[in-house]
């Protein structure tokens, strides 16, 4: 039996894989490749294709048996999801909408979906929970949260079971080297401060320092992406025990500011990183960290790598890969 990694020559997408294939699953790869690359995921067969074609689904489900699907395609831009909302929706929810339907048809009974803390918009209080109200301020959020309802009613009408995994902020390259972050397409905190460092990017910009924090600047929680990518291996398995739908945190339940995650950088790489501080973005929360209690009690996950493994593994891969 196969598991179908949508998204998988991504960056989360290919991490999963290799952990996949490392504890012998057979594994066959779904993406478009706007965004990933055939090279992340080595010898493992990787279909070129959308998510929302209905015949090219239903035939590598088939061909392949596929018994479980690991839902990573995605667009994951939260500024740019307010440019064009309609690009999110249509792919993100359109094509989710589709790959779901054209999977339980097919057979398929398990899915683990990429969510987001982005579903939480600004939390009341920290650590979030997952009992925590949903209340996303991004359309990029907003698409999380609406693909999670979907699933929902696809196990109460036709027993799809799902384990929606809201990621806090994926972060870092594998720790053993083989794997990283394309920063040609990231937007992400971590990457821009590798670019700056490396001199691959403009100085990186410091979007708000005048936040209510102890130094001023945003807080999140980091978390590195083979903790993240072990989670999924843990979700599919307590699917295939027959546990029940849930949505499931997975963060470290410790919160860095920006300044924290620039002081990382400055250990990894022995100098400071060039920055200048900007405004504010919209749709920017605060503070935002994860009770990560759930994902301890249901999968026996918790994070093995902290925010310097995180930065060290970064930096060691984009400067070997510029
Ligand atoms: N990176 C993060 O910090 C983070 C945080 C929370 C949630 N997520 C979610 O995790 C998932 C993976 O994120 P990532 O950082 O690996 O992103 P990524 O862009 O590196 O990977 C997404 C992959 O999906 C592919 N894809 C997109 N639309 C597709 C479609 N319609 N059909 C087939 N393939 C398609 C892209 O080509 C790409 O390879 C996304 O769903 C994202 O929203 C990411």
């Amino acid at each position: 039996m196969t598991v179908l990694v949508t998204g998988g020559a991504g960056y989360i997408g290919s991490h999963t894989v290799k952990a996949l294939r490392e504890r012998g699953e057979q594994v066959v790869v779904l993406d478009s490749l706007e965004f990933g690359s055939r090279e992340a995921v080595g010898d493992t067969p990787l279909l070129e294709g959308d998510i929302a074609d209905d015949g090219l689904v239903t035939k590598l489900i088939a061909d392949h048996h596929v018994e479980a699907i690991v839902h990573f395609a995605a667009y994951k831009a939260a500024g740019e999801s307010f440019e064009n909302p309609g690009r999110y929706f249509s792919n993100n929810v359109g094509g989710s909408t589709k790959l779901i339907d054209s999977a339980r048809k097919a057979g398929v009974e398990q899915m683990v979906f990429s969510s987001s803390c982005a579903v939480y918009g600004t939390p009341s209080s920290v650590p979030v929970a997952e009992d925590c109200p949903i209340n996303p301020e991004s359309p990029y959020g907003e698409s999380k949260a609406q693909v999670e309802r979907i699933l929902y009613w696809f196990e109460r009408c036709l027993g799809l079971r799902s384990v929606s995994l809201r990621y806090f902020n994926a972060a870092g390259a594998a720790m053993d080297g083989s794997l990283g972050e394309d920063w040609t397409f990231s937007m992400n905190l971590v990457p821009a401060a590798m670019k700056a460092l490396l001199g691959a990017g403009p100085p990186l910009r410091i979007f708000g320092t005048d936040y209510p924090t102890p130094d001023g600047t945003a807080i999140r929680d980091y978390i590195h992406v083979d903790d993240l990518a072990d989670a999924h291996l843990r979700a599919l398995d307590y699917l295939r025990a027959g546990g029940a739908s849930t949505s499931v945190n997975l963060g470290t339940g410790t919160g860095s500011s920006v300044r924290d995650v620039l002081e990382a950088a400055q250990r990894a790489a022995g100098r400071p990183v060039p920055s200048q501080e900007s405004d504010r973005r919209p749709g920017d929360p605060i503070a935002l960290w994860a009770d990560n209690t759930r994902a301890r009690d249901l999968l026996g996950w918790s994070a093995r790598y902290d925010l310097d493994d995180i930065v060290k593994s970064a930096w060691s891969w984009h400067s070997t890969h510029l």
